[in-house]
């Protein structure tokens, strides 16, 4: 029987299951999709079993596809910083409160009250973060105290797969960094942290590093997929780290860009580098002894998908009809319009901001929209802003010294080819897609291949495993055709701080 590695992703928009053989190739993949919930401006929540369910459906899917395999490990990546909070029989208490919700400001506050916000940086090496997990268990418990009695397990998206796989209540470093409750240098969960914010470390998952085995799946989990029980599952990674794997991101001066339902410029480093400021990230890598610096820009996809649902009815209509993507007409249409889009810009604020900005009542904008734009500006102006703030991260990297000269790019967005040439000729760097466009669920893969004996380490599994794929050649006049509307960009937040916050307030 063919020996195969599976990789299991749980994004915001669906769970991709995938299939590798050992040398890397695609033997099967299946995306099941599921809703995002937003009951309040600002909120964003989604359900546990429909994870779960897009799972079981996804692994049957790719077992009946590829045929005979000897599945040898699975491994687990995700979308990160999202609480699930289970009972005692195991039993999801209420829907997971998602990484782009933004409900938590005042919680940030109490967390900087109660053990300021300088301590909180230097042991958790991230500024308070609405978007992070801590901030969501604080407001679960002062606003649903009943139910947070009831909570014995609190675990992140890919860690409740785990659990439905194995049994187990397992994380490992990378995705658990996110949860502002570690101590990230030394890579474990943070006493300090959690007394102060009365948070029970009883509740919290069995730490390991991404490539440990955590556990073996179940009779139960056999029963539901069709796995056979026993298979090791490995940590796995948060999406962004695992994406690193999956892009051969694992050593020091290499980088990516992935745009997704969010997007994130993510290095790596032989150290922790934090920004005081709070205007990028720091994470443990789901390398042994190496770190990240990761930004995120809440809503990438999230703002074209926008688009698409509510301007772009005609192209989906005709992308329906021709049997392709609604995304690949939108691309072209937007190809139209020139740079700077005939002088529109767009904040992709939708979600608010983390990066550079961490500011929750941010908001979307469109600037200078004038009655001579089409469709084809506003397309161009949504990808522009999504590339933008990525110049606007890369800036902060590059003041941080940390290196970002060799760039892949990767997730949806990197599909489209006018976006990728955006961000070669605002990085004015090449960017290179990787050979497969895996990703995260590649490098699920190769971490539970590491794990079970399969790869000797990271470093050399991506070596054999990753090739380059199409490169995009920054372009010097366009790079400068796009600066004075990069800067017009980047003040326009500054200008704007005070009256988004006046918005927020308006009505409350
Ligand atoms: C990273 C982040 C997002 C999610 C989306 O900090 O919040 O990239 O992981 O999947």
């Amino acid at each position: 029987m063919t020996k195969a590695l599976l990789g299991i992703d749980v994004g915001t928009s669906g769970t991709k299951v995938a299939l590798f053989g050992v040398g890397g190739e695609l033997l099967a993949s299946h995306i099941g999709e599921y809703p995002l919930y937003q009951p309040e401006n600002g909120w964003a929540e989604q359900e546990p079993t429909d994870w779960w369910r897009a799972s079981v459906d996804g692994v049957r899917a790719v077992l009946a596809k590829a045929g005979g395999v000897e599945v040898c490990g699975i491994g687990l990546s995700g979308q990160m910083h999202g609480l699930v909070m289970l009972d005692k029989d195991g039993e999801a208490l209420r829907p997971s409160i998602i990484w782009c919700d933004q409900r938590t400001e005042s919680e940030t506050e109490d967390m900087c009250r109660i053990l300021g916000r300088d301590r909180i940086i230097e042991i958790t090496a991230n500024a308070p973060m609405t978007g992070f997990t801590a901030a969501k268990i604080l407001w679960v418990k002062k606003h649903e105290p009943a139910l947070y009695e009831k909570c014995v397990h609190i675990l992140l998206p890919k860690d409740y797969i785990r659990y439905k796989l194995t049994g187990e209540f397992a994380t490992e470093v990378s995705d658990a960094s996110g949860m502002q409750l570690m101590d990230v240098a030394k890579r474990e969960w943070s006493p300090e942290v959690c007394d102060k914010l009365g948070i029970d470390m009883g509740l919290l998952a069995k730490m390991h590093e991404s490539q440990d085995v955590t556990g073996l799946t179940s009779a139960a989990c056999a029963e539901q997929t069709g796995l056979p029980a026993g298979i090791p599952v490995v940590g796995g990674a948060g999406d962004n780290p695992a994406a690193a794997v999956g892009t051969g991101v694992v050593v020091q001066g290499k980088a990516f860009t992935t745009i997704g339902s969010s997007a994130v410029v993510y290095a790596v480093s032989d150290e922790v580098r934090i920004d005081m400021a709070g205007r990028v990230h720091a994470l443990c890598a789901s390398v042994p002894g190496k770190w990240t610096v990761m930004s995120c820009t809440q809503a990438a996809g999230l703002s074209v998908q926008w688009l698409r649902n509510n301007v772009c009815t005609e192209e989906i209509r005709e992308a329906e009809a021709a049997g392709i993507d609604p995304y690949i007409l939108m691309d072209r249409l937007a190809a139209e319009a020139p740079i700077g889009s005939d002088r529109l810009l767009f904040l992709p604020y939708l979600m608010g901001e983390r990066s550079p900005h961490p500011d929750p009542d941010c908001r979307g904008v469109f600037f200078g929209l004038s009655g001579v734009h089409g469709r084809a500006n506003l397309i161009r102006a949504v990808r522009e802003g999504v590339a933008f703030s990525q110049l606007e991260c890369v800036e902060v990297f590059r003041e941080m010294g940390v290196p970002v000269g060799d760039m892949m790019v990767t997730g949806g967005g990197a599909k489209s080819p006018l976006w990728r040439q955006m961000l070669a000729d605002l990085y004015g760097c090449p960017v290179s897609v990787p050979a497969s466009d895996e990703g995260a669920a590649l490098g699920a893969a190769i971490l539970a291949g590491v794990g079970t004996g399969v790869y000797n380490n990271l470093p050399e599994a991506c070596g054999q495993l990753i090739g380059k794929g199409d490169t995009t050649m920054p372009d010097e006049a366009s790079g400068m055709a796009y600066a004075p509307y990069f800067e017009l960009y980047k003040q326009l937040y500054l200008s704007l701080k005070a009256d988004f916050k006046t918005l927020a307030g308006i009505g409350r």
